[in-house]
């Protein structure tokens, strides 16, 4: 069984998130999506709530699965088994960032960073800029998944 992590907050979801876990799904048996519990920072939606959209946005995929989890995330992968980390590169700036990282992980753990390009048609995205969009009004539509479109509605301006 070959496995591998997509970690992130996920707060919300874009689709930019969700291009970098289809396309893992394609290339692993098994893609865990795990969702941090950060008490440090406050958040749009709770852990469970990005859960609950995390498994409707991926249903389709039957090798994804959606977890959270507090702490070190090569404790995580090891508690799983899982040997390898998915992470998404949208610019240089991510990769300077990612490096550090990916090479911490493996020092602590032997747990290994595999890097992902995002879709060109995604580079600009994150979730902090859409909440922002999405709060002042902004059109987030295509930017994340249906379902994320509606809730930022209801949350922000509801
Ligand atoms: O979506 P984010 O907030 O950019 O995701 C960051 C995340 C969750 C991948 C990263 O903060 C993380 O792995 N946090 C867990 C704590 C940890 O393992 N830190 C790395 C020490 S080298």
């Amino acid at each position: 069984m070959r496995r591998v992590v997509c970690p992130g907050s996920f707060d919300p979801i874009t689709n930019g998130h969700l291009d970098i876990i289809i396309r893992s799904a394609r290339l692993y048996d098994e893609v865990t999506v795990a969702v941090l519990i950060n008490l440090e920072k406050s958040s749009l939606f709770t852990v469970d709530e990005r859960i609950d959209i995390l498994q409707t946005v991926t249903k389709e995929f039957p090798n994804v699965k959606v977890r959270k989890f507090h702490g070190l995330l090569v404790d995580f992968c090891k508690q799983n088994d899982i040997p390898a980390i998915v992470k998404g590169i949208r610019v240089v700036s991510d990769f300077d960032y990612e490096l550090q990282m990916a090479q911490l992980n493996y020092r602590l753990s032997g747990v290994e960073t595999l890097f992902m390009p995002t879709n060109p048609e995604y580079s600009f995205l994150s979730s902090s800029r859409v909440k922002e969009i999405a709060r002042y009004g902004g059109d987030v539509s295509g930017l994340v998944p249906d379902l994320v479109h509606k809730l930022l509605i209801e949350r922000l301006r509801g």
